[in-house]
């Protein structure tokens, strides 16, 4: 039903669309495997055990292990450095100095290109030529060079080669290469303005694409490339080939699919030479398919393929593609991850071929007869016995049908037809695999994946979705993640950017400090040794040790003697805050008062509740008892902190005088969840609902087909509104038709982690008591909340509001944006900082309030937008301060807000 809705509506209103009924459908059917959250978030200024390497280069984009993993290559801007792999910063670090001459950035400069970006040497390639040699091609000033670098000496040889047919004259333009038995493979569009080209340069003969009649490369911008060795148990004697990603300028005549570009993946065999005449120096094996990704419930495509890692099987035939998918839109942020197995691929190859007849546009499926043998297919057993040793003995007729027709009619679509995960907000650049063995001797795949924001996250599959484990702060922001390894003798994962390179262990085991935090993190590199979160690898004794990757939630039983327990003393009718700080951005507090589970948070209650604590408003006597902080996560619950509260009711605050009757035992009752999803059904539902799912395609009951009723309706009208703005946007350029991108764009942040924002909300004067966050714990004021230094360990101590701050209307005023955090609040770890002392605390909360809906909403207000978008934008606010409430405040009563 939505998904007809959106056919045949240009893609940017689908973008729109689909972040409309997101929301809209947000409280009817919870779909927990699509827009993942991170269940952590580690800033920068809290990262430890990385190290990181900075020189006076920039662009670190090329990285390379020795084949020991001793030492990491990185090329960067104008120079080569060999790292010591097992710690990066570890001095010394061999550097090869390489930069164009003056005269040569001269000649660039003069040639029109940009002397602070273009006019350098950029080093674009990296690899190992044979096994003392490596390979680097640099873009240098925009006339490309080659050389060797002999790798024990680290040392360039003297002898530069001519890379203009291997290497790109800039630093930005697509491009891949690979060796293959000291084969150079490379695909780029190499000179400005020449046809994208997918070559072998070296040794003779130079291989490369056609042009004429048939342009088998449509202005592609290549993402990556590798080699699958077929041959190896190959039953009929096949050929290893070489696979090409890509971009391209879409061919299709098919009316479904609006795009202008789509992904591509292209093939080669190794042992191609070319065809005797006809195909003469061109590849008689080229073949190239469409790549999709895409929400298949929305019919939704991701058409830009960002990145590709090539994830060898026990058997080459087992090879599977992962590819980070984006959309073509500058301005809006989306980005899925979508595996395809060879075995698609091979499928695709096989199967009917698409004409293209007038050499018009159109490309339809080819219906005629197919000549023999099979063109496009390497070499085989079955031809060698035909006397077809070599592509230079096809027919002519094969060969000349292979000319005309390189594209497959066949899309390859990903595992399950969808993407293993589907990410708003977020452009992941580079990704590297990692596989495991889980303690159920399962093997399992963690992904690494850098943003175009300097942030890492770490991804764990199970059963064919994404769990997003953590996401790690590297750089300051405005600075993509730029390349990205793993080690595996090291255990480290390298991840580079414009300013510098950071080594990180795979797995931090350590941040999880209690059985159920270890547990629910689903790494499968941890588990819980019954004392502390360990590393499985360094563990030979296994049988004791606690790990659930499946599920997430079995195993952990009675945590009672590592909970915090404090003491609060406060006066009749102040306000007091609880704190409790939940690590896990997919967590839910839940309290108790004396063992009765607290219901209805409204103002009458007394009691507000947020991500950060409990407040109680206006102390009375009848609310001291004591009261336990449970995290709700994934089915389970369990205890965090206690505090034992006593009212008193003397002005004069200590000693306290008059203690109410306040009984409370020390021992602490927690109902242990051995039976977690049956515990469950007492508990309020988890958190993350996020998507609208088939379920509202297909209504259960009045309610819902209700629900979808007015989704529909109100999507009809924001179909409207937007075809207005859109419009407007055609006509009349500028920030009006920005703001309807970046608002489509801003719905999500508040939409999936109500706890993402709440460490950046904490400087917000204008935030209420719930964003109070850990960066304030201890650290005396902050937000109008004054508490005592160190609260945690002063039992007894005041925590009071400062009356004026807190009643802040929450539905009138958007929060304004955050001014920057006190340099005296942001914990420091030198360790992890840069020399300097730079730190990224700053620029992270600007990014979060950047994406943050209420602000760019205000923004647009502010333009003096018609009434029409002046009444989307409010529309939208509405909606996303409504579901703020339900999200943040579970039990609030409206009307009291
Ligand atoms: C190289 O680094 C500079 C400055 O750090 C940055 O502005 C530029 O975008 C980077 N270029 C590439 C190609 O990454
Ligand atoms: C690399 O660093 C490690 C740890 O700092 C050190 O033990 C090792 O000797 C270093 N290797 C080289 C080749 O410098
Ligand atoms: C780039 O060129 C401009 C003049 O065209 C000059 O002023 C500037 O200093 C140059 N920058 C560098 C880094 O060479
Ligand atoms: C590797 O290639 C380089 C450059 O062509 C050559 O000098 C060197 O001898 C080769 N090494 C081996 C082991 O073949
Ligand atoms: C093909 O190779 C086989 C053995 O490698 C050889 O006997 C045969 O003569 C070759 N045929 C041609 C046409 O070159």
């Amino acid at each position: 039903m939505l998904g007809a809705c959106f056919s045949g509506l240009p893609s940017l209103l689908q973008v729109v669309l689909l972040s409309w009924c997101m929301c809209a459908a947000y409280p009817v059917s919870p779909t927990p495997d699509l827009d993942v959250t991170p269940r952590i978030t580690v800033l920068k200024s809290s990262l430890q055990d990385c190290r990181r390497f900075q020189s006076y280069a920039v662009n670190y984009s090329s990285v390379l292990l020795k084949a020991d993993s001793e030492r990491l290559f990185v090329g960067a801007r104008g120079a080569v450095f060999s790292l010591n792999a097992s710690d990066i910063s570890a001095s010394p670090a061999l550097t090869i100095e390489w930069e164009a001459s003056p005269e040569q950035k001269q000649q660039c400069q003069s040639k029109g290109k940009d002397n602070k970006t273009e006019c350098f040497n950029h080093i674009r390639f990296l690899q190992r030529f044979n096994s003392t040699h490596l390979y680097i091609c640099g873009t240098h000033a925009f006339r490309p060079l080659c050389a060797y670098i002999d790798e024990e000496r680290f040392a360039m040889s003297s002898q530069i080669e001519e890379g203009r047919d291997k290497c790109p004259y800039g630093p930005r333009t697509g491009y891949t290469g690979l060796i293959i038995d000291q084969q150079l493979y490379t695909a780029s569009q190499y000179e400005f303005g020449s046809n994208s080209d997918i070559r072998r340069n070296s040794p003779s003969p130079t291989l490369k694409t056609e042009d004429a009649p048939t342009r088998w490369l449509n202005e592609a911008d290549f993402v990556g490339s590798g080699l699958v060795r077929e041959s190896k148990s190959s039953s009929t004697g096949d050929d290893d080939k070489i696979y090409f990603f890509f971009n391209e300028k879409n061919q299709d005549a098919m009316a479904s699919y609006s795009h202008s570009r789509v992904a591509g993946v292209a093939r080669v065999c190794k042992s191609d030479r070319g065809g005797h005449l006809t195909l003469h120096k061109r590849w008689t094996s080229f073949l190239k398919a469409r790549l999709m990704c895409s929400l298949p419930e929305f019919d939704f495509h991701f058409n830009m393929l960002r990145h590709v890692f090539i994830l060898p099987g026990n058997k080459p035939q087992d090879t599977l593609f992962y590819g980070i998918f984006g959309l073509e839109w500058k301005n809006v942020k989306a980005s899925a991850v979508c595996r395809f197995s060879l075995s698609e691929v091979q499928e695709a190859f096989q199967g009917p071929y698409m004409e293209n007849q007038d050499s018009g546009s159109k490309w339809n499926a080819y219906t005629g007869n197919i000549p023999d043998p099979r063109p496009g297919t390497c070499i085989t057993d079955e031809l060698r016995a035909r006397g077809i040793n070599s592509s230079t003995s096809l027919p002519d007729d094969v060969l000349d049908f292979v000319r005309r027709h390189p594209l497959m009619s066949q899309q390859v679509q990903p595992s399950d037809r969808r993407p293993l995960l589907f990410m708003m907000t977020t452009d992941y650049t580079h990704m590297a695999i990692h596989t495991v063995r889980g303690l159920d001797r399962k093997t399992y795949h963690v992904l690494f994946m850098g943003t175009d924001e300097g942030w890492l996250h770490k991804a764990v599959e199970v059963n064919g979705h994404l769990h997003i484990i953590e996401e790690l702060q590297l750089f300051e922001e405005g600075q993509p993640v730029s390349s990205l390894i793993i080690s595996d003798k090291q255990m480290s994962v390298y991840v580079g950017s414009s300013s510098g390179m950071v080594q990180l262990p795979l797995s931090s085991c350590h941040r999880y400090t209690s059985c159920f935090n270890c547990l629910l993190a689903r790494d499968p590199y941890c588990a819980w040794n019954g004392t502390q979160c360990v590393a499985i690898k360094a563990n030979t004794d296994r049988s004791a040790l606690i790990q659930d990757i499946q599920h997430g939630n079995r195993g952990c039983v009675n945590m009672l003697n590592d909970i915090v327990e404090r003491s609060r003393s406060v006066r009749v009718g102040d306000d007091v805050l609880l704190q409790c700080e939940l690590s896990s951005n997919l967590a839910r507090p839940l309290w108790t008062l004396d063992g009765d589970e607290l219901q209805g948070y409204g103002l009458n209650s007394g009691f507000r509740t947020g991500t950060d604590g409990l407040l109680i408003i206006g102390a009375r006597q009848d609310q001291c008892g004591q009261y336990i902080c449970y995290a709700y996560e994934n089915s389970v619950k369990f205890a965090i902190v206690v505090y034992n509260v006593s009212v008193h009711l003397d002005l004069n605050p200590s000693p306290p005088v008059k203690q109410t009757d306040c009984a409370y035992t020390p021992a602490i009752m927690i109902p242990a969840p051995n039976e977690p999803p049956s515990s469950g059904e007492s508990l309020p539902p988890p958190p993350a609902p996020l998507l609208p799912h088939s379920e509202l395609l297909f209504p259960r009951n009045m309610e819902a087909m209700y629900l979808s009723l007015i989704t529909i309706l109100s999507g009809m009208c924001v179909v409207l509104t937007v075809v207005l703005i859109y419009v407007g946007f055609c006509l009349q350029v500028g920030s009006r038709g920005k703001y309807s991108l970046r608002a489509a764009a801003a719905v999500y942040p508040n939409n999936k982690g109500r706890n993402r924002n709440r460490k950046q909300q904490c400087n917000s004067s204008h935030m209420e008591l719930k964003t109070v966050s850990s960066h304030c714990n201890g650290n005396g004021t902050c937000n109008g909340i004054s508490a005592p230094h160190n609260a945690d360990t002063q039992d007894g101590g005041f925590l009071q509001i400062v009356p004026g701050e807190r009643h802040t209307p929450r539905n009138k005023e958007p929060p304004p944006l955050a001014p920057p955090i006190p340099p005296t609040l942001q914990p420091s770890s030198p360790n992890c900082e840069f020399p300097n002392g730079l730190s990224a605390t700053l620029p992270t909360v600007l990014k979060r309030m950047n994406g943050n809906s209420y602000v760019l909403l205000r923004q647009s207000d502010a333009d003096g937008m018609s009434p029409h978008c002046y009444s989307f934008a409010e529309e939208l606010n509405k909606m996303l301060e409504k579901r703020k409430v339900t999200q943040l405040l579970p039990w609030t009563d409206e009307s009291s807000v």
